[in-house]
């Protein structure tokens, strides 16, 4: 084959076979396939699409391109741990994954959860985890199946071995104007999640203006497609469609969501956050064939005993103070009104704009920096009542960021007819 044949086949509306498909993934990781041929290609796909035979074995080739993890072997009082890994697509306020883990693995299902760092108004799982003092992110393969047999949940960062084709073409994709396509979106996440080798696999695809898919069509075309690729390779996948247009609880940033997680953990939390932590724990749990109600977890402490040993395992003190911002401000009502709407994207962009996110992927995050809300849709405020609370670090962040909320916020003068209801699980994918 050549690269230029297999770009304009794509170019012009036509599939490319197994074969021409592995030449291309392994080529591109060798060298033999030029950056600015597989950014053509790339755009070919975003524009045309694949099939499902194409993104199949484009994804079997990525995970081909690394190391594929085995944890067929772990073991708990000499019987076998089922593994069950949870994704999300991304969200604004979404620390799911900190409640989740470790109330999954209080049920005695081993939770491996290697996660990512925030890049652009979305956050990152690890930065998030790295708030609290001493904890680390980077555990060996020995430690990580040592902390599922006994503790049974781990949160850390993926190795450099998984999937590294994804790594290089998300890089590209990222400064080419390609990343949003379903085929490359479905194939780069399964790609990841496949080859770190759980036995089952619940989705969290996010739909609304803080989400890479704005729409419940999109959302569903790309959860279909997901579900679909972990079914082929026999990995029990089932999506949730969750509504991601507004921030998840009321604590965007860092630190501030981890203190909220830990409010979930002790059994209380922002109703949104225990109901999405519930539903997913449920969906992971059925997939593990545990027949148990996830609540009774959280209201008796065993999923807080739980968290507390997998900060603990991985350097962190639980019980430690979080690191508090230098500077707050208070943004309030500028009338009375009844809040209808918190855009999530602005709230992401806010967060984002006062050091939670990176702009590069080696920006450092500030651990203290973040946007806690007051208001919620639903919520009546009267003039001068605090809708949110920014906390950075230096008084020049604040400005722009506190016209932001502003923007975020939805008022309407009078009543609703209807009250705002928010319906957070928005469907639901299996095979
Ligand atoms: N997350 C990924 O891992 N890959 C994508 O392509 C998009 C989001």
């Amino acid at each position: 084959f050549t690269a230029v044949d297999l770009i304009r086949t794509k170019r012009d509306g036509g599939a490319l076979g197994p074969e021409q498909i592995d030449w291309l993934i392994d080529g591109y990781v060798q060298g033999r396939v030029a950056e600015e041929q597989m950014a053509a290609l790339a755009m070919a796909i975003l524009l045309n699409g694949m099939d499902r035979q194409e993104i199949s074995r484009w994804t079997t080739a990525m995970i081909d391109s690394g190391q594929r993890m085995d944890f067929s072997g772990l073991r708990r009082n000499g019987q076998r741990l089922p593994t069950v890994d949870k994704h999300s697509t991304g969200g604004v306020g979404d620390k799911i994954t900190l409640p989740l883990a470790p109330l999954v693995a209080a049920h005695g299902v081993a939770v491996p959860q290697l996660s990512g760092r925030g890049l652009g108004h979305t956050g990152g799982t690890l930065d998030k985890l790295e708030a609290i003092p001493g904890w680390r992110a980077d555990v060996d393969h020995d430690q990580l199946l040592r902390q599922l047999e006994t503790v049974g949940a781990v949160v850390c960062a993926a190795g450099g071995d998984l999937a590294p084709a994804d790594k290089k073409l998300y890089a590209l994709r990222n400064v080419t104007g390609t990343v949003e396509s379903i085929a490359l979106i479905a194939s780069s996440i399964m790609s990841k999640k496949i080859a770190e080798g759980a036995d089952a696999l619940v989705l969290d695809v996010k739909v609304g203006r803080g989400a890479f898919m704005k729409d419940q069509a999109a959302a569903r075309e790309l959860a279909e497609t997901m579900v679909a690729l972990g079914t082929d390779v026999s990995v029990a996948t089932t999506a949730l469609l969750t509504d991601m247009s507004t921030p998840l609880g009321f604590a965007v940033g860092n630190a501030c969501e981890v203190a909220e997680a830990q409010d979930v953990l002790a059994g209380g939390g922002p109703s949104d956050v225990v109901e999405l932590t519930l539903a997913l724990a449920r969906e992971m749990l059925a997939a593990a064939g545990v027949d148990e109600d996830p609540a009774d977890a959280l209201r008796d402490g065993r999923a807080m005993d739980t968290w507390r040993a997998m900060i603990a395992a991985q350097g962190g003190d639980p019980h430690a103070d979080l690191p508090q911002a230098a500077v707050t401000e208070t943004v309030t009502a500028p009338r009375d009104g009844v809040v209808t709407g918190v855009d999530a994207l602005e709230i992401g962009m806010a967060a984002w704009g006062l050091g939670a996110g990176r702009a590069r992927k080696e920006d450092r995050v500030l651990a203290e920096a973040g946007v806690v809300l007051h208001a919620k849709p639903g919520d009546t405020v009267r003039q001068g009542q605090p809708l949110a609370t920014v906390h950075t670090d230096t008084a020049s962040r604040v400005e722009s960021v506190v016209q932001r909320i502003h923007t975020a916020y939805t008022l309407t003068n009078t009543q609703p007819e209807r009250p705002v209801a928010r319906d957070l699980i928005l469907g639901r994918v299996v095979a």
